[in-house]
């Protein structure tokens, strides 16, 4: 047991320390000649050019991803995006058509509701890319293309690793789709692809420097619940984050994006309520800022997400957790190595088993 988690105390920890490997794997031979190949999904540039709107169906963790493809599809291939949970497409009447594509994201390829979407999907005449981390599973052969997360298997039920793999290939998709409808250029995309791969590094780099997680998972270990806020990009990982802790740590968690707080969850906040705000920088930054001192106000803890070098955010926060400066639209997988790190800690100081949580399976394979 020791060996197979490397030296790590749970499998949770050891494959969010994978997480660079996985980057840097699921980009491996996807720049070909500066041009970006997926074979795998078996469409011309010129069919993909036809697609005009894009659904992203999936459960649990797997449905974040997609609301993180839905901001890079529409900002880069300016194609109209929606996410949808598998368990709701399956039973609505959704709009399809034969330029209609449906990415159906899943780490165990074999999720009832998800596998029961494509299906649906593919006789109402829409194309499946499947995105998966198990080769050969029932969403890899039902798909009409398929992308591997190459995160290899993952044994804690709270899954971190796909999920960065997810982000990753859904980025690479939103690329490929910018690519064939020319909204971007050779040269931009291979920037892009660049600045991509180097996250590799950066997470490597949190990984190193993850010492406040800790003091900030004090702040949170003995509370009954907490708020997860951002915006944009940080408002899907906000979701991801609320998610993660009450999976493993059984402590109530929601998340919101940060400008309806006002419309609720401020009424939450009294002495000490732990609010977790993605407060990186982005063009949203300073109004999230406004709402990390409303909550301040009203006695919140708050712990932030802020980027290398953001000193003034220290102001209003208890606790900041620094991650490397990257490009808004690859802020989703840095971000959410810290968010990780933050469950898993406050799941360990409740003593909580964080690999087999209870109730929770790895995949749901029946409805
Ligand atoms: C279960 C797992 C989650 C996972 C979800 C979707 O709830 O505990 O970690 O995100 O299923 O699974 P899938 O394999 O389809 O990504």
């Amino acid at each position: 047991d020791v060996a197979e988690k490397g030296g790590y105390p749970d499998f949770m920890l050891k494959e969010i320390h994978e997480q660079p490997r996985v980057i840097r794997d699921t980009l491996a031979g996807r720049l070909v000649n500066g041009r970006l190949e997926i074979d795998e999904l078996g469409m011309s540039p010129e069919e993909l050019d036809l697609i005009d709107r894009v659904y992203v169906i999936a459960c649990g963790t797997s449905y974040h991803a997609g609301l993180v493809a839905k901001e890079l599809i529409e900002g880069w291939a300016r194609i109209p995006t929606e996410v949808e949970a598998a368990s709701e497409f399956r039973y609505r009447n959704p709009i399809i058509t034969p330029t209609t594509l449906v990415v159906a994201v899943s780490q165990s390829g074999e999720t009832a509701d998800t596998l029961a979407a494509i299906r649906d999907a593919r006789v109402k005449g829409a194309r499946v890319f499947g995105i998966t981390n198990v080769l050969g599973s029932p969403v890899a052969r039902e798909s009409d293309g398929v992308i591997y997360t190459k995160a290899n298997k993952e044994i804690a039920v709270a899954s971190t690793k796909s999920f960065l793999g997810q982000i990753v290939s859904l980025t690479l998709l939103a690329l490929l789709l910018a690519q064939a409808k020319g909204k971007l250029k050779m040269n931009q995309i291979r920037l892009l692809f660049r600045e991509l791969a180097d996250t590799a590094e950066q997470v490597e780099w949190i990984l190193a420097h993850a010492d406040e997680v800790n003091e900030a998972a004090r702040a949170c270990a003995e509370a009954r619940s907490a708020l997860f806020v951002g915006r944009g990009m940080g408002a899907a990982i906000a979701r991801e984050g609320a998610l993660k802790l009450k999976e493993i740590s059984y402590l109530h968690a929601e998340a919101y994006p940060a400008g309806e707080m006002k419309h609720g969850p401020i009424a939450l906040i009294d002495e000490g309520f732990p609010v977790i705000v993605v407060a990186t920088k982005s063009p949203v930054y300073d109004k999230t800022v406004s709402n990390m001192q409303e909550s301040k106000a009203r006695g919140a803890t708050i712990i932030a997400i802020a980027t290398e070098g953001d000193e003034d955010i220290k102001a209003h926060a208890d606790h900041v957790i620094y991650i490397p400066k990257v490009r808004d639209a690859f802020s989703a997988i840095t971000a959410s190595v810290p968010l990780q790190l933050l469950a898993r800690t406050i799941a360990v100081m409740r003593g909580c088993d964080v690999d087999q949580p209870r109730n929770l399976a790895k995949s749901v394979t029946v409805e």
